[in-house]
């Protein structure tokens, strides 16, 4: 199972990835836990670029396809090939918020770029983290040195929440959406969940 994680910076996804990772090993299953961009010694070299230098949208969006491609091809696929679950934190879901919704790039290149990187592949399940762009802000205020992403204005992260929600739209049966704004424990609750019930064919398929 391929199951991706998604929310605009501060929803405080990364925190529940950990809760996944271990129900998913008490079921007896080989958790690979992974990021994007990222995952491959190339791919995070990449991402180092992505996060720190200034660059053109479209530079910037064939940068995080290069680093999904190497991560798809290297780590994603081999580990589905062998049966275990793969925790992604991000994947394509992502590019279309950020470089869509927040940059403002062109949606019908991302599809072509997506279609050529991942040959059909998309996540089983993606959790979406939802929560206001206020709230994910006093939440980031934490965060000493801010990315290129993390220092935009709630602008930004409106247009890339609503960015999420189109894509969500097109795709709703892949999406599980969750009340992050919840105090964490709750979150984590709502979490295993969906996951208890969406597993159940998975785990029966075994
Ligand atoms: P992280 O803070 O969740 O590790 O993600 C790194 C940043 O990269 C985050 O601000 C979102 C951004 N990003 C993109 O802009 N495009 C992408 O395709 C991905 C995967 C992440």
């Amino acid at each position: 199972m391929f199951i991706s994680l998604e929310g605009i910076d501060g929803a405080g996804k990364s925190t529940h990835l950990a809760a996944l990772a271990q129900w998913w090993r008490g079921c007896g299953r080989e958790v690979v836990l992974t990021r994007e961009p990222g995952g491959t010694p190339l791919a995070e070299r990449l991402r180092e670029m992505v996060l720190h230098e200034s660059m053109d949208p479209l530079t910037e969006s064939l940068l995080v396809f290069a680093a999904r491609r190497e991560h798809v091809l290297r780590v994603i696929e081999p580990a589905l090939a062998r049966g275990a679950v793969v925790l992604c934190d991000r994947f394509t879901d992502a590019t279309f918020a950020y470089q869509g919704g927040g940059r403002g790039f062109d949606w019908a290149v991302l599809q072509q770029l997506e279609g050529w990187v991942q040959a059909g592949r998309q996540p089983d399940l993606t959790f979406l983290f939802d929560v206001p762009p206020e709230v994910a802000q006093a939440r980031r205020v934490a965060v000493r040195q801010p990315d290129r992403f993390e220092a935009q204005d709630t602008a930004f992260f409106t247009r890339v929440r609503q960015a999420y929600e189109q894509r969500r739209l097109s795709m709703p049966a892949r999406f599980a959406i969750i009340d992050a704004t919840a105090p964490a424990h709750e979150v984590t609750a709502q979490v295993l969940g969906v996951m208890a019930e969406r597993a159940t064919g998975d785990l029966e398929g075994r």
